[in-house]
């Protein structure tokens, strides 16, 4: 399915790796052969949507990979063909089974639960703080559930950014099949992630019903974000209110307007809602940064791609101008630049998310680590991230990652600003972790 011609917002393209698949590998998009679709007269765009889906078509077809067709590898699509094949089998009793059986097969911690209560995604009808979604992940593969609505998961694909699905036939004890595709890049394909498929966070305090109040400026999701700006519409376990004061807060709004706010409540998991709707009761507060972490680190990461050279594509090599920019935001952001800082006093995860999180913490010689925690005023101790070992990382193009790993170089080295925010033992410790740990180092490293 990947690599035929489909129709998106009315232009044909080749292929994008994200376009819907199901379990058995079908697509399911596709019309039949020799189906004739009539032209369909579709309402004028607003010119800024119209815009930005131009922007988006220039891009993906300026990119190897909607000129190649490129298969997804990502650990989501991967389990999926496992489940076609028979090799894995998830136990469709009802949802939850499911998510807790998918959970088990992605290696995807239940510890890891982010309740969130802002109908600010897909299924916003269905998501207020009497239903919260629930989302679960590691460093590679996020799993979205809204009790009684849809399961959906979104893996990371070392070429194209993030590949989504959702989960069809669910509860029904056969094998559940998937679609994914072009109607979640309405929102997951922003400028955060410089319009490729990339991943969201956003902070609104909602209502009882869930509704959005309020705006907020687009994109930038990650650790830069100042705490007090974060977490409006998510439940966040024991964060403290006076630095995260849109935790858990409810509006009070008019009945007859209910973009009228008349006051603020708080509520905690579980206090409007019996929390067996959910696998666990916590949303927990460095399960939630660390994630905005990782949101943060994908995104630049696939802005990146986006401005490299598109050596397969008709349009011919190029590279867009903001390339070089993107290369030093991303590695300002690996080394934690501008973090916003935790409060002096540190905050306390949970100890079963620490133990999941650091199972595959890998120690160089001294025993120090990347995914070493600090929760003092940062998260990290050695200020470097950990995702750095992750499969889509390892798999990105030579061609950008060598790029990304000289800049990265430099920057420990002290020869250019980048790490400067980095005392030299910390740098000189992050090296000799990086050299020990991570097998696909160029060899001025070593
Ligand atoms: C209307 C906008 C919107 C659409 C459309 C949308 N999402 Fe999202 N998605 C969000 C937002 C906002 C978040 C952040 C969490 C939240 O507010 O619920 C999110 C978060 C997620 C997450 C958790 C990882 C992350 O990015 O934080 C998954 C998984 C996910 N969405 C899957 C999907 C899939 C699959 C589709 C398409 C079937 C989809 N979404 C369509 C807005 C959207």
């Amino acid at each position: 399915m990947i690599g035929r011609n489909f129709r998106f917002f009315g232009i044909t393209l080749k292929a994008v790796g994200w376009i819907a698949l199901s379990a058995t590998g079908q697509s399911v998009t596709q019309p039949p052969a020799n189906t004739v679709t009539p032209p369909v007269s579709r309402p004028e765009l607003n010119p800024q949507v119209k815009h930005r889906n131009e922007l988006f078509i220039a891009l993906m077809k300026r990119r190897r990979l909607a000129c190649a067709g490129h298969s997804p590898s990502d650990h989501a699509t991967q389990l999926l063909s496992k489940l076609s094949s028979g090799e894995v089998k998830l136990d469709n009793k009802d949802q939850r089974s499911l998510t807790r059986s998918l959970l088990a097969a992605l290696d995807v911690p239940v510890s890891s639960q982010l309740l969130v209560f802002s109908g600010s995604a897909s299924q916003g009808l269905n998501v207020n703080p009497k239903n919260p979604r629930a989302i679960y992940f590691n460093d590679e593969v996020y799993v979205g559930i809204v009790p009684g609505g849809l399961l959906e998961m979104i893996g990371v694909d070392a070429n194209i950014g993030g590949v989504p699905y959702t989960f069809q036939n669910v509860g029904t004890g056969r094998t559940p099949t998937t679609t994914g595709g072009t109607e979640c890049m309405r929102c997951h394909s922003g400028q955060q992630s410089g319009f490729a498929p990339g991943f969201l966070t956003r902070s609104f305090v909602p209502n009882d019903n869930g509704l959005m109040l309020g705006t907020q400026p687009p994109g930038n999701e990650g650790h830069e974000r100042p705490l007090g700006r974060r977490f409006g519409g998510w439940f966040v376990t024991s964060a403290r209110p006076d630095i995260f004061g849109k935790a858990g807060l409810v509006a009070r709004t008019e009945e007859a307007n209910p973009r009228q706010v008349i006051g603020y409540k708080t509520t905690h998991p579980g206090q409007l809602y019996d929390s067996k709707i959910h696998l666990a009761e916590s949303s927990d507060i460095l399960a939630n940064l660390l994630h905005e972490h990782q949101i943060g680190f994908h995104n630049r990461v696939a802005r990146v791609l986006m401005s490299a050279s598109d050596d397969g594509c008709q349009d011919g090599e190029r590279v867009f101008p903001t390339h070089a920019q993107d290369i030093a935001e991303l590695v300002a952001y690996m080394l934690f630049r501008n973090e916003a800082a935790l409060p002096e006093d540190g905050i306390v995860g949970d100890p079963g998310f620490i133990k999941d999180f650091s199972r595959n913490r890998r120690a160089a010689k001294s025993g120090a680590a990347l995914k070493d925690l600090d929760l003092t005023k940062r998260l990290l101790k050695h200020r470097c991230t950990y995702m750095i070992y992750t499969r889509p990382w390892l798999e990105m193009p030579s061609r950008v990652k060598d790029k990304i790993y000289a800049k990265l170089h430099s920057a420990l080295l002290g020869a250019d600003d980048t790490g400067s925010h980095l005392p030299a033992a910390e740098r000189r410790e992050i090296v000799q972790i990086l050299s020990e740990t991570l097998p696909d180092l160029p060899s001025a490293w070593k």
